[in-house]
């Protein structure tokens, strides 16, 4: 996997992998232009909560690239019209929001210096964020690792592996550094309707690296639990309250009541990047809805009538007494409460 990068900066461009094509089809998208990321954002051709704000970092160099050197005010203009369109892409993931505060953050320290430099440095800082995230990854697979047993089937849901993220991935990072360390580690994926991107993406990326996987519809997940085919489920984030409340794709949290009655470990991966401490708890997690659509059909195919009502929540909010540990770039978080959770935010 580690040349199929879900985003990447070449000669003044921004390259996606488009994840609504795979795995059919592996097409990598040259953007120069911010709208365009925008849109990328939107339509998940790139997602997953770090990946979004990695991509949105490198969308703001993109909308200040060629832009004028001489008009200041023009080019701070430029640069928070960007971040805040940039912004109302998708609600729900603290990443998004977190990597584009570093960028206006990265424009204001350089601000007085010739405007040539000034995109450099943003050029730079959207590149460390990048690189960042690969290391937080690392770390958060060393540490995760420690938490499988030697022999173990793993259960995920959604996608939080190397095409979520910068690389390695979270979820997937774990079950990466496992299998480094030698353990003999199995993958149960599910399918994870509407989008499908465990059975498009995960299955796609742990089949790239020859990791063993088995697919699964989301309505299994019960069923494998009580037959003993599960021995603990990992799953990444999208946004993590101060009480440890966590955020990821919707059926996250019904996972996490499965684990629980069938006594199985529930295991959440995420850098700090994903951590909000300005939210008490769960309760104040945007949460996005997304077009009915994406219900009524799969892909192109019409599975429901045109005119049904739907309710489409990407995500749900898993309350931190259901998870056995929160694994960041810091360490293990067991039984996550408010204060060891601030420990690591400090
Ligand atoms: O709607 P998506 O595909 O962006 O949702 C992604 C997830 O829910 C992931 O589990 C989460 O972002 C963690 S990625 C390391």
């Amino acid at each position: 996997m580690d040349d199929l990068q879900a985003v990447s900066w070449l000669d003044g461009k921004v390259r996606l992998l488009d994840q609504t094509k795979l795995p059919e089809e592996l097409i990598l998208l040259e953007i120069s232009d911010y709208r365009h990321i925008i849109t990328s954002i939107n339509n998940l051709t790139v997602r997953g909560a770090p990946a979004i704000g990695i991509a949105a970092a490198f969308g703001v160099v993109l909308a200040i690239w060629g832009a004028d050197e001489s008009d200041r005010a023009d080019f701070l203009r430029n640069v928070n019209k960007a971040i805040d369109e940039l912004k109302a892409t998708r609600p729900t993931a603290k990443n998004l929001f977190w990597a584009l505060e570093k960028m206006r953050t990265a424009m204001s320290k350089n601000l007085n210096r010739p405007l040539r430099q000034v995109k450099e440095a943003m050029l730079n800082e959207a590149k460390a964020i990048l690189q960042d995230d690969i290391e937080r990854c690392r770390k958060i697979g060393d540490f995760g690792q420690e938490l499988l047993p030697f022999r173990c089937t793993v259960l995920t849901h959604c996608n939080a592996g190397a095409l979520a993220t910068g690389g390695h991935g979270t979820a997937l990072g774990i079950v990466r550094s496992a299998i480094d360390k030698g353990k003999k580690i199995k993958v149960f994926v599910d399918e994870t309707r509407p989008l499908l991107q465990g059975a498009r993406l995960t299955t796609f990326e742990l089949t790239e690296d020859d990791i063993d996987v088995t697919l699964i519809t989301d309505n299994t997940a019960a069923y494998a639990m009580k037959k003993g085919l599960i021995d603990v489920v990992v799953v990444g984030a999208d946004r993590i309250a101060r009480n440890g409340d966590v955020a990821n794709k919707i059926g996250t949290y019904g996972l996490s009541i499965l684990a629980k009655e069938h006594k199985i470990p529930f295991i959440v991966a995420a850098p700090l990047s994903t951590f909000d401490p300005d939210l008490a708890s769960g309760a104040d997690i945007p949460i996005e809805e997304r077009d009915g659509d994406e219900v009524r059909r799969i892909g192109s195919l019409q599975i429901a009538p045109e005119e049904v009502a739907v309710y489409n929540p990407a995500f749900d909010i898993t309350p931190h007494n259901f998870i056995s540990a929160i694994v960041s770039e810091k360490g293990i978080a067991r039984f996550p409460t408010e204060e060891k959770l601030s420990e690591w935010l400090k």
